[in-house]
């Protein structure tokens, strides 16, 4: 099959397509309905189909002869652990689990907010959670209770699950304190917070709403899976727009199961039983889609590594990875590369292990720049994939189908539309530009299977965050374009979100931690380059009338709020005191000027602007400082 003839027929007869592609699942009811309207309008896939996730990625291995293969590796540098569980044991632990949750009184459609370090336990219990057809919303551990209880208030939960600590590298960093101060400051209270103990902290309980894990499995039964439509959600997974409160994007069973199921084979190439190791974490989509649910519903054996790329102990942890588990796909940040490249710029260490059970490097998060392309090309010797795609999409938009016909690379490009997506590049008015002009990356709808369908409680904010701006597409929120040869470029963000090793993080949210300090009158905060983590972010600050306080204090204290209000990963870089901002006469802060600025890139003075010469007072401000 080439990929052109794979791609025309899953544009052309998209029902027939994805029936197909669905039907390789083990549905309870085969959907017949493939492509329909909801209630909003807005199209959905396998409505009709009656399934449950879990059962595809757990019950249904087992039932099939994989009960003894791996299904889960774990491997802790920081906490010197390893094991594995194979499919018979997950099923079990999962089944158990779900009982626990069942007894606290979790059922089809309640809401469990999982907050967790890189241990099997996070996987176990998002699993547990989609067994009883009910919905997860994991919570990244490096964001700050503020953080937990905004998710918490919108979520809803009945039931919290956390562990006692989280390890970054020699740090130990307690979670039940944060999780007690998170519902603390929530409207909406769980009636349950499950605590897995581990022995580096025990977590002090507060009875009767605080239970210990292994209490609750203790004296539970094992649940049955429940079956579920394919549009049920199955998760909520919070990420940053524009504004300061994050969007829930969700995500339903069925759409998500055949779409990645499909990936696994069509963009990574690998089969069941191979080993795929997706270095994330399950608190961002990577982690739900490609450590958790992609690799399982393939039936592949996934790994869950609790540690860094660099300094666990050294950058040669990958490469000992990948050689200790014979891992045939390893995915990961560029970051992680950069970080790699920094501490072993010539590669010693790569060279000191068997990489012969490698297969490929995929690589997607952040842009993937030419430089770090070339180096772990040469490096390693491995192909490496770069692949565009969102928490909105949760898994690729574009991307190298090595199982479909693989296409000769492109450095700085993530090559072709992934099947179901028409990738369009558009002019601020919605026209569809030529090859090889910049604009707007748009896809026409109807969005192929795994696609949010809404925004949690909110489809209103989902109709104007994305589909407004032009009619009949979904704005990505990237910008790029796309070659003669129909390669798509993406270059980065034309929006308030910036990109911090990784983590996808909102300036409009960091704004309004700025704002809050007494000295600040206006600010604007920008994502400046940085060589390691991609963006980090940088606020431009005019002081209030008549206050006085240096650069150095503004900043300190600016940080220290930025921990406390977004987490540690917010990695706040500096404060700017300047003496005004580019703004429109009506008072609006010109951001994407800002950002042009901020990326080197020329820029047209808009006819709108109050203050031309501000634009001179920022450049030079952030010129003295080496920020550009
Ligand atoms: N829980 C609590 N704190 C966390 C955390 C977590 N899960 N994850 C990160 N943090 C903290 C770190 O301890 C650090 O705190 P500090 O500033 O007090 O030391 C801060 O957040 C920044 O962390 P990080 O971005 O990881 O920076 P680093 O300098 O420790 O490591 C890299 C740099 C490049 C090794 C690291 O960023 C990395 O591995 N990046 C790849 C990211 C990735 O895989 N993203 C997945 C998206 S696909
Ligand atoms: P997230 O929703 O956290 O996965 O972040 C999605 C954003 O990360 C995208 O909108 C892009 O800005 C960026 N991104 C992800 N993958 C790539 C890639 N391969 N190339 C360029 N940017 C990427």
């Amino acid at each position: 099959m080439s990929y052109q003839s794979e791609y025309n027929a899953s544009i052309d007869t998209p029902e027939n397509f994805w029936a197909e592609q669905a039907n390789q699942l083990p549905w309870y009811t085969p959907p017949k309905n493939i492509l329909s309207k909801d209630e909003n309008g807005m199209d959905r896939w396998f409505a009709d189909g009656v399934m449950n996730t879990c059962y595809m990625a757990v019950d249904h291995h087992v039932n099939s002869g994989r009960g003894e293969q791996n299904a889960i590796i774990f491997d802790s540098p920081v906490s010197d652990t390893k094991y594995t569980l194979t499919f018979a044991q997950l099923q079990d632990k999962v089944a158990t689990f779900a009982g626990a949750l069942a007894a606290k009184g979790v059922g089809k459609g309640d809401r469990v907010v999982i907050y967790m370090p890189m241990i099997p336990e996070a996987v176990i219990a998002m699993l547990a959670v989609a067994r009883l057809g009910a919905i997860h919303s994991v919570v990244f551990g490096g964001f700050a209770p503020n953080e937990l209880a905004v998710r918490i208030d919108d979520a809803t939960p009945k039931v919290i699950v956390t562990a006692s600590c989280g390890i970054e590298i020699s740090k130990i960093i307690s979670y039940k304190p944060l999780v007690d101060a998170a519902i603390e400051q929530a409207s909406h209270k769980p009636d349950s917070v499950i605590v897995f103990q581990r022995e580096q902290v025990t977590a002090e309980m507060h009875a009767p709403r605080d239970i210990d894990w292994n209490d609750a499995v203790a004296n539970a039964s094992p649940a049955e899976p429940v079956p579920v439509n394919g549009t049920d959600p199955l998760y909520i997974l919070y990420t940053s727009g524009t504004t300061g409160t994050p969007k829930g994007v969700v995500r339903d069973n069925g759409g998500h199961a055949a779409a990645l199921f499909y990936s696994m084979k069509a963009i990574y190439n690998v089969e069941a039983g191979d080993v795929y190791w997706a270095a994330s974490d399950v608190g961002w989509v990577v982690g739900h889609s490609y450590i958790v649910y992609g690799p399982l519903l393939k039936g592949c054996t996934t790994v869950v590594y609790e540690g860094k790329p660099v300094r666990t102990p050294d950058a040669g942890g990958f490469w000992r990875m990948c050689e200790e588990y014979k891992i045939s796909t390893l995915f990961a940040a560029p970051t992680a590369f950069r970080a790699i490249k920094k501490e072993d710029p010539d590669g010693k260490l790569i060279e000191q292990y068997d990489l012969s059970a490698l297969n490929n490097i995929f690589m997607a998060g952040e842009r993937l720049d030419p430089p770090t392309y070339d180096w772990t090309v040469e490096k390693t010797g491995k192909p490496v994939i770069d692949h565009w795609w969102q928490t909105e999409t949760g898994w690729a938009i574009c991307g190298n189908l090595l199982g479909v016909e693989a296409k000769a690379p492109k450095p700085g490009s993530a090559t072709l539309p992934t099947p179901g997506f028409k990738v369009e590049v558009l002019d601020d008015d919605g026209n569809v530009l030529p090859a090889n002009t910049q604009g707007s990356i748009a896809i026409k709808l109807p969005l192929p299977p795994s696609c949010l369908p809404s925004i949690w409680g909110n489809f209103e904010r989902f109709k104007e965050s994305y589909l407004t701006e032009f009619p009949g597409y979904y704005c990505s929120g990237d910008g790029g374009y796309i070659d003669e040869d129909g390669y798509v470029f993406i270059m980065g963000r034309t929006d308030d979100v910036i990109n911090i090793a990784g983590h996808r993080l909102s300036t409009g949210e960091m704004e309004e931690v700025v704002a809050a300090h007494p000295a600040v009158a206006e600010c604007s905060v920008i994502g400046v380059k940085d060589e390691l983590k991609g963006q980090l972010p940088v606020g431009l600050v005019i002081l209030k009338d008549g206050v006085e306080i240096d650069e150095a204090t503004l900043f300190a204290d600016l940080k220290a709020s930025m921990v406390k209000q977004i987490g540690p990963i917010a990695c706040f870089k500096e404060a700017l005191i300047v003496n005004r901002l580019p703004k429109t006469r009506s008072g609006k802060i010109l951001r994407k000027i800002l950002r042009q600025i901020a990326d080197g890139q020329s820029y047209t003075v808009p006819s709108t602007i109050d203050d031309p010469a501000s634009l001179d007072e920022i450049s030079s401000v952030m010129k003295e400082k080496s920020l550009i």
